[in-house]
């Protein structure tokens, strides 16, 4: 099938290659001029495993191409995918302007009948506003049927979960238009779940609340286990081999970030409290959460009875591995409050530098190894479980760092291998370690 995208990020640029890859004839659109020079190049503007492969491989056989015209992109298209971003605005709900702009442009190039598929995450009741708005705007009589299929890719892993997922949703009105969005998606072969829109839509909300709810929790019993000297990790692994529970996660650390799970909370809250239905569980997911982003400011602040003057190597500023994604990343407001209580900051990340430049303060120092970062700082915060960082030696934490001290928001090393090495060690949820002297 002839397919456009609109939106050429994570989502849009994954789901686009992806499509391509199973056999369709795909052209991303985006307003960006830059992004799509880049992959009018062969670049990608984004880091994502198998990302280049696929770009590589479906440039050759002509399978995908990048735009910023619309009316190149969308001419003999019979399926357009909506995957422009739908930010939080100040008052916590979802900002549709660059979803509706998109429909603008939709509805004055119509030219044949389409199935227009929101992958974006919209408040429920926004599928049924973008079949008005384009029918409305519309430039002829085309018909127009609007099809939810929500996105549930992660970060970091985009291009597996996307030929791997656990289930592809299908909401809409028009049992024609679904069928033929389930025969797109059918070579993934993927369990297709079809419903109505506004189910469609709640589903994505529900499934990144309750995820968020399990992270929050856990978060509050790792803080109790430090109260009551039990260690976190044995504790997740036993409520998770509870198949009613499931052991994901319940991994704890320093709070959720990224650019869906604090956006899609706020916006699922905001309409609840529109139909004046309030999600009290999930406002106190969102408090938790906050709190507990100053978990490890609190730790180093009282271990070095104040921040003035202490060089700390922070490792990890994207806000999870494997993306260079810095959207929300629990990294910025601890960054910013180390440096506020005065302490310098040695930054290190393997993708997410050159954004974090954009974000961070100008104090920070960024190197390009750990090795660097590490030299002659007082201590260490891992806020980042890159593979890298966990697999560094514990040897060059000691040899590099001016005392042997490691703060983990993401538990990152074992008690007895800190304990072996004479490391000073504060994790999340566990004992502190102090080397025996
Ligand atoms: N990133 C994720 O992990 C993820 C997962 C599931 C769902 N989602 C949802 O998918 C949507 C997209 O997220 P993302 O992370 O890919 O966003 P993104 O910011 O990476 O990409 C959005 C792209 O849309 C482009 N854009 C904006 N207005 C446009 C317009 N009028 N025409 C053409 N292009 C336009 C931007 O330039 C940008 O390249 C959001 O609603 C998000 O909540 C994201």
């Amino acid at each position: 099938m002839n397919i456009a995208v609109i939106g050429t990020g994570y989502v849009g640029l994954v789901t686009g290659l992806c499509l391509a890859q199973v056999g369709h004839y795909v052209t991303c659109i985006d307003i960006d001029t830059n992004k799509i020079d880049q992959l009018q190049k062969g670049h990608s503007p984004i880091y994502e495993e198998g990302l280049d492969k696929l770009l590589r491989e479906n440039r050759q056989q002509k399978r995908i191409e990048f735009t910023t015209d619309y009316d190149m992109g969308l001419a003999d298209k019979q399926m357009i995918l909506l995957a422009v971003g739908t930010p939080q605005k100040n008052d916590g709900s979802a900002d549709l302007g660059a979803l509706f702009s998109a429909c603008r442009a939709i509805a004055e190039h119509l030219s044949t009948d389409v199935i227009v598929v929101t992958k974006s995450t919209v408040p429920i009741g926004t599928n049924e506003r973008i079949q008005d708005y384009i029918k409305q705007h519309a430039v002829n009589n085309n018909a127009v049927s609007v099809v939810s299929v929500p996105e549930f890719l992660r970060q970091g892993s985009a291009v597996q979960d996307t030929f791997h997922g656990d289930r592809i949703v299908i909401g809409g009105e028009n049992t024609e238009a679904v069928e033929t969005v389930a025969e797109v998606y059918q070579p993934f072969n993927i369990p297709i779940i079809k419903t109505d829109l506004r189910s469609a839509e709640m589903i994505k909300y529900a499934s990144n609340a309750f995820l968020a709810a399990k992270i929050s929790f856990i978060n509050e019993v790792a803080n109790l286990c430090e109260r009551a000297g039990a260690n976190i990790d044995d504790v997740s692994r036993g409520v998770g081999m509870d198949k009613r529970i499931g052991n994901h996660f319940l991994k704890a650390g320093t709070g959720y970030g990224g650019s869906c799970f604090p956006k899609d909370l706020s916006a699922i809250i905001a309409y609840g409290r529109k139909v004046e239905q309030p999600l009290s569980i999930l406002e106190c997911v969102q408090r938790v959460n906050e709190k507990q982003m100053d978990i490890l400011a609190g730790k180093v602040s009282k271990r070095f009875r104040g921040l003035k003057g202490i060089t700390i190597a922070v490792l990890g500023l994207s806000f999870k591995p494997n993306t260079d994604d810095m959207r929300n990343a629990p990294s910025i407001p601890l960054i910013q409050k180390l440096i506020e209580n005065g302490a310098n900051i040695n930054a290190f990340d393997p993708a997410a530098t050159e954004t974090a430049k954009t974000l961070l303060s100008d104090k920070v120092f960024y190197y390009e190894t750990i090795d660097g970062a590490l030299k002659g700082a007082d201590c260490s915060i891992i806020i980042t479980d890159w593979k890298e960082i966990i697999d560094y030696p514990i040897k060059l934490f000691k040899k590099h760092l001016a005392r042997p001290i490691i703060f983990d928001g993401r538990n990152c090393f074992s008690l007895k291998i800190m304990k072996e090495n004479g490391m000073e060690y504060y994790s999340i949820g566990r004992p502190a370690i102090f080397p025996i002297s």
